[in-house]
């Protein structure tokens, strides 16, 4: 299950709020930014196994600061008359059929009107912001499931968003977990409601809200239809039914039930000792999930677990309720007092104690979820936790309350949902390429190598790769292209010559593609070369092994060519400005090795984000009146060279390889592909941080 959510600024919900097993996008402001990304994040995914989620300020009526989810969408300023009424797009039917009853969603909540301006008069209790409406037509109309949470940040007053806008934070983080974890969960109770609004409750403070994990606790029942979920066959037994609470939540192919209170109505009117001797072995199936929820006492639990474990299917899971008792009283046995007045939960606890105590930790992964009366798990999966407590002499509660997560293994349901829910992501190597004109001597055309690049590289990595094929057409298109299509070419010698756009191409694209990948994936750049015209002829991926282990690879440097070496980069003016407040020795920075950047890696991560912002500012920097992009080099080369010296990242160096060598793309896979095998330590041995060399 892939969880998607859309924000349209990272000020109203930063990345860093968000569980892991999110994946938050931002859009960009307005109803054609939010069009663009909705239909790019979601035009691959699975709706069945999808669930989309917008969040954001928006301004309305209603209280402010409070959090309202909305359920349905219009557009506020579509005015066609008398085509169709307004708020409504005319003639829709004939091109989306599906979305002829307007776009709604199951589930309580308000009306959106999105639109392309701030509303400043809202009326009724409309909620008004700038993207839902257009998230929420991609996935009705593609049959996503899709919910919109709007913080009131405003009444109308555009500085009353300014200072609010973001302060939603905290209280969306709890509800979107609250949320997402009931929507994993498929049937969970409350699944698809959230009533309005929806207010945060603080963190799971049972003391206080008397046995309320938090808004929306995970059910036993949720827990159960999870694991179901997950396994072949679904044969679910309960031991214990009561009043079929559990029971009648639960979905399964074969469904037993065993409690001796024959008013229950059990499959098995016995006793879950004389179901296990009596009935169990003659079954013809065994059990995928068995929800251990019968006599609370410790003694019987320890039976029914062992009995349990004899009747699970591989891959199967034990459940217990009632694990974690927050009093000396509610864990009592015998309970000598009203347990319908009071709360009752036995001393199941001490099982799971004793079981991971007794078993091979190592057999069996036993936790506890502390939500709804502490859910146990036991998975024998042959990977458990040692039990790290002292040994003692009585299991009293004392000894549970001060240890409590040491004796039952105990995680909050935010944790488990990580667990669950987080993806493995194998990250996808984004290639860049451009190639314009023909070379000037030769007349070569930069795109056969381009072709051949593109056609080769595939078939020599087992890394998805996504391409970024690109030509100044291409590039004319692109949203920094103004900002340097006018920029003065460089050096007036016809040899050296450097169109201002033409220098500019590898910073502003590795900067786009980086924007647009997806955590950890590669994004990497290679020249179309007109001197090294051969296709990739060598395997890629002890280079991206290295990559996703170091985080980047920023060229290579041969002994031959020096900063000082042509002219290339000699300008110590420049050095300072990247440089700034330095005591460096430019002197002897001048001498170091000039880096070659015809390819280059990196990882998306937040340290490469910086170094390639940092590489744009640099372009862009206004010295002496123009931009330093007009300096020979200076964009495509120098300001790239400073910044790997001043990052101390990355290059490659094989002192057989002298500088011009390293502008083949092959070079530096031919280099690692010399190596025995691919461990790390064989790679890591060529590349160095220049400064050291
Ligand atoms: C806590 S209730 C079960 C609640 C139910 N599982 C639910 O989630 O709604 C405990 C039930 O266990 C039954 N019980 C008591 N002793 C038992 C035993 N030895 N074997 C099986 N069930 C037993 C009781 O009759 C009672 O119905």
């Amino acid at each position: 299950m892939r969880v998607i959510l859309f924000v349209a600024l990272p000020s109203e919900f930063p990345k860093e709020y968000a569980n892991d097993a999110i994946e938050i996008h931002y859009t960009g402001v307005g109803k054609v930014n939010a069009a663009i990304k909705a239909s790019q994040v979601l035009k691959d995914l699975d709706p069945a196994n999808t669930i989309v989620i917008n969040y954001g300020s928006a301004g309305s009526n209603l209280e402010k600061n409070k959090i309202y989810k909305c359920a349905s969408f219009i557009q506020g300023d579509i005015d066609a008359e008398p085509f169709a009424p307004k708020t409504q797009t005319p003639f829709d039917e004939l091109i989306y059929p599906n979305l002829k009853d307007g776009i709604t969603f199951p589930g309580t909540g308000l009306t959106c009107c999105t639109q392309d301006m701030f509303e400043k008069n809202p009326v009724g209790d409309y909620i008004y912001d700038m993207e839902a409406y257009s998230i929420a037509k991609i996935c009705k109309a593609n049959g996503f499931y899709f919910a919109s949470f709007k913080f009131i940040s405003d009444n109308g007053n555009t500085d009353d968003w300014e200072k609010n806008h973001n302060q939603g934070v905290a209280t969306f983080k709890e509800i979107l977990e609250s949320l997402v974890i009931s929507f994993l969960i498929k049937n969970s109770p409350d699944g698809g409601t959230v009533d309005t609004p929806v207010l945060g409750t603080g963190a799971e403070r049972r003391e206080s809200s008397n046995l309320s994990w938090g808004t929306k606790p995970l059910w036993a029942a949720n827990l159960i239809n999870h694991y179901l979920n997950k396994t072949k066959t679904k044969n679910y037994l309960e031991i214990g039914l009561w009043n079929s609470g559990t029971f009648n939540q639960v979905n399964a192919d074969i469904k037993d039930s065993v409690d001796p209170d024959i008013s229950t109505n059990a499959k098995f009117g016995v006793t879950s000792d004389l179901f296990f001797k009596k009935y169990a072995p003659k079954l013809k199936y065994k059990y995928d999930v068995i929800f251990i929820d019968g006599l609370h006492h410790t003694d019987q639990v320890d039976k029914d677990i062992s009995n349990s474990l004899k009747y699970l299917n591989e891959g199967g899971v034990i459940l217990l309720h009632d694990c974690n008792p927050i009093s000396e009283m509610r864990q009592r046995v015998p309970a000598d007092f009203d347990i319908w007045e009071h709360g009752w939960n036995g001393d199941v606890w001490k099982s799971i104690y004793k079981f991971r105590k007794n078993n091979s930790h190592l057999k069996y992964n036993t936790f506890v979820i502390d939500s709804d009366e502490g859910l146990g798990v036991i998975i024998p999966n042959n990977v458990g936790k040692p039990l790290s407590t002292p040994d003692v002499e009585e299991l009293d509660f004392e000894f549970l309350d001060k240890n409590r997560k040491q004796v039952l293994n105990l995680i909050s349901k935010t944790e488990f949902f990580d667990r669950e829910f987080k993806k493995e992501k194998k990250p996808k190597v984004h290639f860049i390429t451009f190639a314009e004109g023909t070379h000037r001597s030769t007349g070569y055309k930069f795109s056969e190598t381009q072709k051949k690049l593109i056609d080769s590289i595939q078939s020599k990595t087992k890394y998805e790769v996504v391409f970024h094929t690109h030509n100044l057409n291409s590039l004319s298109m692109q949203p920094w292209f103004y900002k340097v299509k006018d920029y003065p070419s460089t050096f007036d010698s016809e040899w050296w010559k450097r169109d201002g756009y033409l220098c500019a191409y590898k910073v502003f694209l590795t900067k786009q593609v980086l924007d647009i990948a997806d955590e950890g994936d590669l994004v990497y750049y290679t020249d179309s070369s007109a001197y090294y015209k051969d296709p990739f002829v060598e395997n890629l991926d002890r280079f991206f092994k290295y990559v996703e282990y170091n985080g980047h690879v920023c060229g290579a440097v041969g002994t031959d060519c020096r900063h000082n070496s042509f002219g290339c980069c000699d300008n110590k003016e420049i050095w300072s400005i990247i440089y700034p407040n330095t005591t460096i020795d430019f002197e002897k920075m001048l001498n170091k090795m000039h880096i070659v950047a015809s390819w280059f890696c990196f990882q998306k991560n937040e340290t490469n984000k910086k170094f390639v912002d940092e590489w744009a500012k640099w372009f862009e920097y206004e010295y002496d009146g123009l931009p330093l992009a007009r300096y020979h080099h200076t964009v495509d080369q120098s300001i790239f060279n400073m910044l790997v010296y001043k990052y101390g990242f990355k290059v490659f160096f094989d002192d057989k390889n002298y500088h011009e060598e390293n502008k083949n793309h092959n070079a530096v896979h031919q280099t690692l592909n010399s190596e025995k095998n691919d461990n790390i330590e064989n790679l890591k041995k060529w590349f160095y941080n220049p400064n050291d060399l």
